[in-house]
């Protein structure tokens, strides 16, 4: 899944990972669509205009495809024929939560799906003095715990991040079970050390790369995700 040279011209049109992968982990279908606009934004040589067309793109779909992973009741409404129609409506209500500052990039994504969506943020840096990642500041919607939270980080790579940022959110009370965290590319590593800690939690992942470079930089990956988007 890393590398194009395992697509093949036939899309795979399912959203669960490889059997290799732990039974949380969802990708979006590895299409040549797809594919065409990751390497568009992990070309280095891509304008920060179009990282950001195309990283949209991708975040709309992820977006998408978290929201399928909702739990729906049955719904019976009435159609202006004078019918009734016995459809589906969300059973619960949703919050997203972005990990500062690459992950702000996802939440106009969400609002375009969710209209007003409450969105909570979460800073979350390493700690110099012990090396491992600290709260310095949650912001997060006072009634989190009642919610679905879609918890929005572009890039899994050590798993840190985003394993603290579920700490945040489930010390708010919301069960592990009701997160779903989403991000455009992992790392193996990080898919594992996540998974193992959170197994109730789903994942919904665009791609998944070959694994981490002595930086923990995702590779091939993008690059700083947060750099492309904002500064370049
Ligand atoms: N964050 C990024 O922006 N890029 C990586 O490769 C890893 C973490």
């Amino acid at each position: 899944m890393a590398s194009g040279a395992q697509l093949s011209s036939t899309s795979v049109n399912a959203t669960k990972a490889s059997p290799t992968l732990p039974a949380s982990v969802y990708t979006l279908p590895q299409t040549t669509q797809l594919e065409a606009l990751y390497t568009i934004i992990r070309d280095k040589d891509t304008s920060r205009g179009d990282f950001i067309f195309y990283s949209d793109r991708i975040i709309r779909l992820l977006v998408e495809e978290g929201l399928n992973h909702l739990p729906v009741v049955p719904k019976t409404v009435e159609t202006p024929t004078g019918v009734q129609y016995d459809g589906v409506g969300f059973e619960g209500k949703i919050c997203g939560v972005s990990i500062l500052r690459a992950g702000e990039a996802m939440e106009q994504g969400l609002r375009e799906v969710c209209r007003s969506v409450r969105i909570g943020k979460i800073l979350i840096q390493r700690d110099e003095e012990t090396t491992l990642p600290k709260l310095f500041y949650s912001k997060l919607p006072q009634d989190i715990a009642k919610r679905y939270v879609l918890l929005l980080d572009p890039m899994l790579a050590t798993g840190g991040s985003a394993m603290k940022a579920v700490e945040v959110i489930m010390d708010h009370g919301v069960p592990e079970d009701r997160i779903i965290f989403i991000n455009l590319i992992s790392a193996p590593e990080g898919l594992k050390n996540f998974c193992t800690r959170y197994p109730a939690l789903k994942v919904i992942t665009g791609w998944i790369d070959e694994g981490l470079n002595d930086r923990a930089y995702i590779i091939p990956g993008l690059g700083d995700f947060g750099e492309r988007r904002y500064c370049s």
